[in-house]
C-alpha cells in the first residue's frame, strides 16, 4: 500500500512506499528538504510530524505526539502530514553510479589527502556546488565526501579527505590507493548548495569542511558573482588550513571575497585570528539578520554556529545551511545505508 505525505500549509503531497524513507520519496517526486548525513545522525532533516505514524529506523515508531521525525530514516506506517523547515522544488540531477579512475593523490597536510578522480571518457555527472558523493567500497560500505571542484568540471571529482584514526576508507583503503586504480562512486547527494539571494554570504568551514566551500566559490567565480562572500576557515594549527594560499589568492583577486583564517591552537608566531572559528564570525558580525550562512565540517562547530547565530545574532533559521561532517560509515546508524 502506498501512503501519501501531505506538506502542511500547502497543496503539495507526494506518494511514499512503506519501505521507502520519506526524504527519498520527496526527492523522487522532485522536492528537496533539509538533509545532510542521511543516516539519522546529524538531525538536519528533523521535520515536524503533524499527523500519521512513521517507523523511525533504529528508534521505533513515532507519531504526531512525538512532534517530529528524522525523515531521512523514517518510513510511513500511515498517511502523513509534515511541516519541513524548507520544501523546495529542485532539478535533481540524475544520480549515477560511476567507476572512476584515480588521477592524482596529494597530501597538502599530514592528515589530509586530496584525491582527484576522473570519470570514463564522455561521462559527466552534473551536480550543484556544495553537494557530496558516496564512495562505494568493495564490500558495499559507503562513505560521504563533498566535491571540492567547480560544478562545471563534472567529468571527475576532487575530494578532500581527512584521515580519521582507524578509518576504513580514509586510513586503510586510501593508503593502498594508487594512481590508475578504480573506485566506485555514486553522485550527486545532498541539498547543501548556494541559494539565489541578494543576502551577503558567510562561509564557515573547519578543516576539510573547506571542500564544498571551495566548490561553491570556484563555481561563483565562473558565474561572474559579485555577491559579497566572507570565508572563515578554522583549524587547530596552520596545517589544518591546508589551502591557505588559495583562499588568500581569492581575496587578492576578487573584490567580493574576504578570507579570515582562524587558529584555535596558534603558535606565538601567528599574527592572525585565534579561538573558535564561529566566535570570529560573532565578533565581526553582531547583526546577522540580513545574512546567509553556509557551514561545513566539525559537527560541534556546525551545531554551535547554528544555535548562536540564530539565538544571539538574529540570523533567520531558514538562512542557515550546513553539512555536518558526521561519521558516514555503517556504525553511524547501526545498519547499512540502504533500506
Ligand atoms: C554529508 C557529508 C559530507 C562529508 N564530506 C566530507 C569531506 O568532504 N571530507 C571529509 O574528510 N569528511 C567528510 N565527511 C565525513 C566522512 O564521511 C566520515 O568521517 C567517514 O565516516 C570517514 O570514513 P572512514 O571509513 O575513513 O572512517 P570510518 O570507518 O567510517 O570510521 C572510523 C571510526 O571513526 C569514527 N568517525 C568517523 N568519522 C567521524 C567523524 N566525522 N567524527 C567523529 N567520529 C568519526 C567512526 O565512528 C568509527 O569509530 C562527510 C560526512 C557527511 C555526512
Ligand atoms: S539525520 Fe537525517 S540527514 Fe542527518
Amino acid at each position: 500500500m502506498t501512503f501519501t505525505v501531505h506538506v502542511a500549509g500547502s497543496e503539495l503531497s507526494f506518494p511514499c512506499e512503506p519501505r521507502e524513507f520519506v526524504l527519498d520519496a520527496a526527492e523522487r517526486a522532485g522536492y528537496s528538504m533539509p538533509s545532510s548525513c542521511r543516516k539519522g545522525v546529524c538531525n538536519t532533516c528533523e521535520t515536524a510530524l503533524l499527523s500519521g505514524e512513521v517507523e523511525q529506523r533504529g528508534k521505533g515508531r513515532r507519531t504526531a505526539r512525538d512532534g517530529s521525525a528524522l525523515v531521512c530514516r523514517a518510513q510511513p506506517r500511515a498517511d502523513l502530514t509534515i511541516r519541513p523547515k524548507r520544501f523546495e522544488r529542485i532539478d535533481i540531477f540524475r544520480r549515477k553510479t560511476i567507476t572512476a579512475t584515480v588521477y592524482r593523490l596529494a597530501r597538502p597536510a599530514p592528515d589530509v589527502t586530496i584525491l582527484t578522480l576522473r570519470f570514463p571518457i564522455g561521462l559527466r555527472a552534473p551536480f550543484k556546488a556544495g553537494q557530496y558523493l558516496q564512495v562505494i567500497m568493495e564490500d558495499g560500505d559507503r562513505r560521504n565526501f563533498s566535491m571540492a571542484n567547480a560544478a562545471r568540471h563534472n567529468d571527475g571529482a576532487e575530494l578532500h579527505i581527512r584521515h580519521v584514526p582507524n578509518g576504513k576508507f580514509s586510513e586503510k583503503a586510501l593508503s593502498r590507493l594508487a594512481v590508475g586504480d578504480r573506485l566506485q562512486v555514486e553522485i550527486p547527494h545532498g541539498d547543501f548548495h548556494l541559494r539565489v539571494s541578494p543576502r551577503p554570504v558567510i562561509l564557515l568551514a573547519s578543516g576539510t569542511g573547506f571542500a564544498p566551500i571551495k566548490s561553491i566559490v570556484e563555481t561563483a567565480i565562473h558565474a561572474g558573482n559579485d555577491r559579497p562572500m566572507h570565508l572563515y576557515w578554522g583549524g587547530h594549527r596552520r596545517e589544518h588550513i591546508y589551502l591557505f594560499d588559495l583562499a588568500a589568492n581569492w581575496q587578492r583577486r576578487l573584490p567580493w571575497f574576504t578570507s579570515t583564517p582562524v587558529l584555535s591552537d596558534a603558535p606565538a608566531s601567528w599574527a592572525g585570528r585565534t579561538g573558535l572559528v564561529h566566535h570570529a564570525v560573532r565578533e565581526d558580525h553582531r547583526d546577522l539578520s540580513g545574512a546567509q550562512v553556509y557551514a561545513c565540517g566539525n559537527p560541534k562547530m556546525v551545531e554551535a554556529a547554528q544555535r548562536d547565530f540564530t539565538a544571539d545574532h538574529g540570523l533567520p533559521e531558514a538562512e542557515f545551511f550546513a553539512d555536518a561532517f558526521v561519521d558516514s560509515g555503517p556504525s553511524a546508524s547501526g545498519d547499512s545505508q540502504r533500506a
